[in-house]
């Protein structure tokens, strides 16, 4: 079993590569992890389960292999068939693999499977998806993470509409005493990670805030700095 990093108190900005380079992926990475960031997120696209192509395995094992180092990667998977994908993502060196509960027919039994390979294990919802709907597994998952857009493309405004849903997941976590990440994903930036930080998300992939900035190391640190503040106000880190 993998030595994950678990909820701690401090909020970790997950740079998204699906907004990085791609003709040089590892070249962006690079000095993000060197300015100490730990934890990417890879997206993986289907173009069935959301309109869009994005990374496969092969991806995944050439930065674990080649690319960063120890940089802990957290494969989404926005595909119609996790069963299928979760383990070959598993298999291709990824650290978490996240599936969307949208696409699984009997999550418990993708969460076994994938917990055998040795992963952390992640569902996602999208925006129609109710928060309480995580609930029933959230005590066998490593992360949960609410999509704050709708899923398939980077660039798009964050939905503040998910903020009931954050904090419902942060009570629900706390009350039952559970180390699970909270995790959001889409149009995060220095503003909207203070609103999703203090409802209660303690992990938040940014994609366009980081890499489509001049300078993607002092934009990430500008993001995690308003969250961490924001965090501990809020949360006077329970953790
Ligand atoms: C979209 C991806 C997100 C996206 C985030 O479905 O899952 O990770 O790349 O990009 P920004 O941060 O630009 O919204």
């Amino acid at each position: 079993m993998k030595k994950l990093p678990l909820p701690d108190g401090r909020v970790r900005i997950v740079p998204s590569l699906l907004a990085a380079d791609f003709a040089n992926v590892r070249g962006d990475l690079q000095p993000l992890v060197k300015a100490g960031v730990s934890w990417a997120s890879v997206d993986v696209m289907d173009g069935h389960f959301v309109p869009n192509l994005a990374f496969g395995p092969d991806l995944v094992s050439a930065l674990k292999h080649n690319g960063t180092g120890k940089v802990f990667l957290d494969a989404h998977l926005m595909v119609s068939n996790p069963d299928v994908y979760g383990p070959i993502f598993a298999a291709a060196g990824a650290d978490w693999v996240v599936f969307h509960l949208e696409a699984c027919r009997s999550p418990r039994a993708l969460i076994k499977k994938l917990r055998k390979l040795g992963v952390g294990v992640g569902i996602a919802i999208k925006p129609k998806t109710p928060a309480k709907s995580l609930f029933p597994y959230l005590k066998d998952l490593d992360l949960a993470l609410v999509m704050t857009i709708e899923p398939g493309f980077g660039g798009q405004k964050f939905m503040p509409k998910m903020l009931s849903k954050i904090s419902a997941l942060r009570v629900e976590i706390d009350r039952q005493g559970l180390k699970t990440w909270i995790q959001i994903d889409g149009g995060v930036n220095a503003e909207t990670a203070v609103l999703a930080a203090s409802a209660g998300a303690d992990s938040l992939v940014a994609g366009s805030a980081v890499f489509k900035q001049r300078n993607p190391v002092s934009a990430l640190k500008k993001i995690e700095r308003a969250a961490q503040k924001a965090f501990m106000k809020s949360h006077l880190v329970k953790v």
